[in-house]
């Protein structure tokens, strides 16, 4: 088969190589892929940003696929050729709270991903695909859309009537707009680009903000939530934006801690954090059943992920330059033919 080789650290040194086809073994599933998708994650991945823990020489990268089941190993009872399946961010946290040993696994980081034409996986870490999905569109869900699911649904339990606040155009941001807005939620989504805040408001965002013209929005957010803040803030921007959340945060709400793309690092305003009872929530993805409920309730509320751009397996360099350049609009996305 074929599969995209990191032969050593960068994105320069992508390869398109001949590699043997993995046999399925007891409890496992053979997976024709035939989508994936790109991630910030990806980027970090490919200069080796996961330290030691990380597959550095020959990994292949991208945690996020979906496919046709091909072939089933001994004793796999719930998959047979032809299935449409998802691969799960984590294969091995299939539910509830996290630890350690279930988050050991994760693929195009600490072993080989998806980017490549055929993958063994274990059969639990797989979900079924809604039919009303392509593989493109299934293949965005495993991180960007759990990782909203387990912030804005899962954890903090939006609702109707609550406001929730997006940072950005990126893969995470989208998911939650419409996850927030599928129920019920008012959204305020920040952009830099006039151009992508018409987009926002077209995917149902209420209000948006420009946050290079607006550097103080958080205070217009808390204006534009009744004065009394907003109840959670889904945290992608990370160094440039944390200080901004806390002041658009309502007492006793959330900010999901979830990405740095403007940095990994931030002062933090202790007492008033203190003062204001705010929960700020880690979010690491999430698990096998967040990513079957956030593929439900696309399938049932007729919705689909918002995809930026598609690109062949052998043109990986340049879709992760396109999530590199920020320009994006929605998911990067690997057509596998
Ligand atoms: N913890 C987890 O489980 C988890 C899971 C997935 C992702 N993440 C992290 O979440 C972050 C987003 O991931 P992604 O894949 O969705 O990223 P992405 O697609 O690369 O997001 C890029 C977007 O970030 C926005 N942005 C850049 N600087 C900003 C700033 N100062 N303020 C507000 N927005 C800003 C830009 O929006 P505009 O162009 O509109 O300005 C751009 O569209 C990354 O740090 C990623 O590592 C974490």
């Amino acid at each position: 088969m074929k599969a995209m080789v990191m032969e050593s650290l960068g994105s320069a040194n992508l390869r398109l190589k001949e590699v043997p086809d993995p046999k399925p073994g007891p409890g496992q599933v053979l997976v024709r892929l035939r989508a994936a998708s790109l991630n910030f994650r990806d980027l970090l991945a490919l200069e080796g940003g996961y330290g030691s823990r990380q597959k550095s020489a020959h990994l292949i990268p991208l945690s996020d696929g979906a496919g046709e089941v091909v072939e089933v190993g001994a004793g796999v009872r719930a998959w047979k050729a032809g299935d449409r399946v998802v691969g799960c961010f984590f294969p091995d946290w299939l539910s509830g709270p996290p630890n350690e040993a279930m988050m050991a696994r994760d693929l195009g980081g600490m072993e080989d991903g998806v980017a490549c034409e055929l993958r063994v996986f274990r059969a639990e870490g797989l979900v079924a695909m809604p039919k009303s999905l392509s593989f493109v569109e299934a293949a965005a869900f495993p991180c960007a859309g759990v990782t909203a699911w387990n912030a804005v649904r899962a954890d903090a339990g939006i609702g109707p009537g609550q406001v929730v606040l997006t940072q950005g155009c990126g893969g995470v941001a989208l998911f939650a707009l419409q996850i927030a807005r599928a129920a019920g939620a008012h959204v305020i989504a920040l952009s830099s680009s006039e151009q992508k805040m018409a987009r926002l408001r077209q995917l149902g965002a209420q209000d948006t903000l420009n946050y290079k013209e607006d550097p103080d929005w958080g205070k217009t957010a808390r204006k534009l939530a009744g004065q009394r803040g907003v109840d959670l803030v889904v945290e992608t921007g990370g160094a440039q934006t944390l200080k901004q959340s806390i002041r658009a945060t309502r007492m006793g709400g959330t900010i999901a801690m979830i990405g740095m793309v403007s940095g990994p690092t931030a002062e933090l305003n202790l007492p008033l954090v203190a003062m204001s009872s705010l929960r700020i929530h880690g979010v690491a993805v999430g698990h096998r059943d967040h990513l079957a409920q956030s593929l439900a309730a696309f399938e049932t509320n007729g919705i689909k992920p918002v995809i930026d751009s598609t690109y062949p397996l052998e043109a990986l360099a340049e879709a992760v330059a396109q999530v590199k350049s920020g320009k994006q609009f929605g998911k990067v996305c690997i057509e596998i033919a």
